[in-house]
Parts: structure tokens; sequence; C-alpha cells
């Protein structure tokens, strides 16, 4: 049977949608980089009737195959579709966002350069940082402000935000740089009871890799599925306990 809600929070929100009771609470959820990898199994763990999935990408194709395959788990899905590596990007991702609050904001659209230090040009090194660290930065800092307590943002670091690797220095210098921005952002907001949960997986097994010279043996890497049930967990926790760090890796060691 369908029923017909009105989102507390938005008048203008309509749907006739199965599955929801009447007044149910709406959650907003936007999650950066879900048409593809960590974001994708993100955004299919947190689908639910009383949820609304704003989804982000660049790939139109592979963004639609993912809203398209969420739209029945959730109350409403929204496709958003910006080049976060440069900022007018992210100010129309801001602004399609829209002014109602989130419940969470998941940072997760990420880029990796790997070549020696002395071959990375500007422009990489340029994209790296905007799409790594600009775009969180912008996005937190705008979309934070009207997150209610009990809130929670989720930002998908790596290993390489602790550690240096050879031929990984712009995007260690990226995950780094983020690193040291999030756990400050994290004590800011804890007052306004606003969780910041930082994810640091080790090699997990996406399309990232597709890119990346050399031999990567697949096998020995994570599945996006084990990040997402992850952050799951921890933003299952009651909204007064912090699981604020997440290192994920295979058991038997790294790459
Ligand atoms: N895979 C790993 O081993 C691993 C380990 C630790 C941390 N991480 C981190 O996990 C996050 C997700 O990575 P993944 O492994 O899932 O990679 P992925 O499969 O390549 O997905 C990357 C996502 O980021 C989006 N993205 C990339 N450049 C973008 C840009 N300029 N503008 C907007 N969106 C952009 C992609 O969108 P489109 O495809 O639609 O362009 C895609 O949705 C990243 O932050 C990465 O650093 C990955």
């Amino acid at each position: 049977m369908e029923q017909i809600f009105l989102s507390p929070r938005s008048s203008c929100f309509w749907t006739t949608r199965p599955a929801v009771a009447p007044y149910q609470i709406m959650k907003r959820y936007l999650v950066t980089g879900a048409s593809r990898g960590i974001g994708r199994a993100i955004a299919e763990k947190l689908a639910a009737s009383d949820v609304e999935l704003l989804l982000h990408g660049r790939d139109t194709v592979a963004l639609a195959d993912v809203c398209n395959s969420l739209k029945p788990r959730c109350a409403r899905v929204v496709r958003l579709i910006h080049d976060l590596a440069v900022t007018s990007g992210v100010s129309d991702l801001i602004a399609q966002a829209g002014k109602d609050p989130l419940d969470l904001l998941v940072n997760n659209a990420g880029v990796a350069i790997v070549k020696p230090f002395g071959e990375i040009t500007r422009v990489e090194w340029e994209q790296t940082l905007g799409v790594n660290v600009t775009a969180p930065f912008l996005l937190t800092q705008h979309l934070a402000q009207n997150m209610p307590p009990g809130s929670s943002i989720v930002n998908i670091l790596s290993i390489a935000a602790k550690t240096g690797f050879p031929n990984w220095s712009a995007y260690c210098m990226s995950k780094f740089a983020l690193e040291g921005f999030s756990q400050s952002v994290r004590e800011e907001l804890r007052d306004r009871k606003i969780r910041v949960i930082n994810v640091y997986p080790a090699a997990t097994d996406t399309n990232i890799w597709n890119n990346i010279e050399g031999e990567w043996p697949r096998k020995k890497m994570i599945s996006p599925e084990e990040v997402a049930s992850a952050v799951a967990y921890a933003l299952s926790r009651p909204a007064d306990v912090a699981l604020e760090n997440i290192t994920l890796s295979n058991l038997t060691g790294n790459l």
C-alpha cells in the first residue's frame, strides 16, 4: 500500500513512495562520490524508507544506475552531478543540496595520482588538492552550519593519511591535510553534538586502482562493502557515543 506523507523539514516535499509511516521523521544524507566504489557501497548501506539520499558523482550513467537501484528503498533519491576539482562545482553542489539541514555528510569523493614526485604536474597537484581537500573543506564549512545535534560528518581518509608511501606523495599530502582539518573540526563541532567520524581504509578493491600503474593484488584488498559496514555501524551508535576513528585493513597485511 502506498502512503503519502509530508517531511517535517520541507513543506514542498510530497512523495508517493511506499512503506514509511505518516509523519515519520525524515533523515537527509549526502554522499559524495557515490557513483561507484566505497561511496556507492555506503549509499547502499544507508538506503532506508525514512531516508532522503542526496547522491553525488560526475559520471551521469554510473550515478543514474546507483540512484535507480536505490530509489525503491528510499523516501527520495536526488542526483547531484558536479566536478569537485573546481570550486564552482563545489558551490553548485552546495546550492543544489539546498537549505534543509543534513543529518549526514559523507566526504568520500577522491582521486589518486600516483607517480614519482618529480613527475607530478601542477595540474595534477591542484586537482588532488581540489577534490580531496578543498571540496571536503567547503562542503563541511557550508553544510555543517545547519546540521542539527545528533548529526554526523564522515570523512573517508586512508592509511595514507598517517603514513607516506613512495610515489604517493600527492595523495598522502591530500589525506594528511584532510586528517588535520577533520581532527580540528571534530573538536569545534563537539559542543554542537555533531560527530566527526574519520575512516582509514587500507587498499580497497575499487576502480581507483584501474588507472594506477603497477600490479596490485586485488585479492589482498578489502571490499568497499566492508568499509561501508564499518561506517554504518559507527553511525548506528547512540548519538552521544562517538566511534571516531576507524582503520580497516586485510588481517594478513597491507599490499
Ligand atoms: N580504494 C582504495 O584503496 C581506498 C583506500 C583508502 C581510501 N580511499 C578513499 O576512498 C574514497 C573513494 O574512493 P574509491 O576507492 O571508491 O574510488 P573510485 O571507485 O574511483 O570512486 C571515486 C569517486 O570519487 C568521485 N570523483 C573523483 N574525482 C571527482 C571529481 N573531480 N569530481 C567529483 N567527483 C569525483 C568519482 O566520481 P565519478 O566516477 O562519477 O567521476 C567516484 O564516485 C576516496 O576518497 C579514496 O581516496 C580509497
